[in-house]
């Protein structure tokens, strides 16, 4: 069928390990360089769970050296499949907060299953933390200046059915159709050349990804100095805290 099917598996939530971020990389260029793919369906292993994004624990009681490693591999993700040449689609079953948003947002068509528990946004500003300006830019690209201008200072999450009306996602459908829809949504992509298809996409998003391999190393420090702060190590772990004790 010349399609792959990229299915995360981090339990319990799929989070953004280091790790997880490093393979997931390596993947997806393997898939890329395979001549017999033409296009990747990105879901979860887990139903009910997409990703909750990144994870925490690379982010916090570490040292800047490992922010900065960390940070680097996000920028990494993004990159990779924000540019890949690939034609991307999302099967979202299940929470796309922050960082699972990320992923659906670098992809060329999302579907999201029809279940209200499941929301999809960027709550970063939540917890005290700013989305990165290249992530803002896609979000800016996908849903508009107006809608990402509120729903990132809110930290909106959207259930389905709002994420539809504001263009987060593109289609809603029952979840037992997710995948099935993502394989048909894929085969009408299939009917354009990869050549145009590709240039296209390019011309597209060339001058936003420029925009931060342009300024990379300073997104780095910036991040680094950001996430060292005492008073966000201190909220993270208020947060961490409060975790524990819902799963104890
Ligand atoms: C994507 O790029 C890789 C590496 O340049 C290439 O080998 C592959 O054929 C390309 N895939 C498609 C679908 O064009
Ligand atoms: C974002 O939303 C998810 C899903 O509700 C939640 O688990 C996570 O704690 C939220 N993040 C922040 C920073 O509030
Ligand atoms: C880094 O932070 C400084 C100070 O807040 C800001 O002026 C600059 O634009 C930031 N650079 C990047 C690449 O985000």
């Amino acid at each position: 069928t010349r399609i792959a099917v990229m299915k995360f598996k981090n339990p319990p939530v799929n989070s953004l390990s280091l790790e997880f971020l490093t393979e997931f990389v390596i993947s997806l260029e393997k898939l890329e360089n395979d001549k017999s793919i033409r296009g990747v369906i990105l879901t979860s292993e887990r139903p009910g769970i997409f990703s909750a994004g990144l994870d925490l624990m690379e982010m916090y009681g570490r040292n800047p050296a490992h922010y900065a490693e960390y940070w680097k591999a996000v920028q990494e993700l993004w990159l990779r499949l924000y540019l890949s040449n690939l034609t991307l689609i999302s099967a979202i079953n299940g929470a796309s907060p922050a960082g699972g948003c990320l992923m659906a947002l670098t992809c060329d068509y999302r579907i999201m299953a029809d279940n209200p528990k499941y929301t999809i946004g960027l709550n970063e500003s939540l917890l005290g933390i700013v989305a990165p300006f290249w992530l803002k830019d896609n979000y800016v690209n996908t849903i508009g200046h107006r809608a990402a201008e509120r729903a990132l200072q809110l930290g909106t999450l959207f259930p389905p059915a709002e994420a539809l009306k504001v263009g987060l996602v593109d289609e809603v459908v029952p979840e037992d159709q997710v995948h099935s829809k993502a394989r048909s949504v894929m085969a009408k992509w299939f009917t354009i050349p990869d050549h145009s298809r590709q240039l296209t996409k390019s011309m597209m998003r060339k001058a936003t990804a420029d925009n931060l391999i342009k300024q990379r190393e300073a997104d780095i420090q910036n991040f680094t100095s950001f996430i060292s702060r005492d008073s966000i190590q201190k909220s993270l772990h208020v947060y961490l805290e409060k975790l524990k004790q819902k799963k104890g």
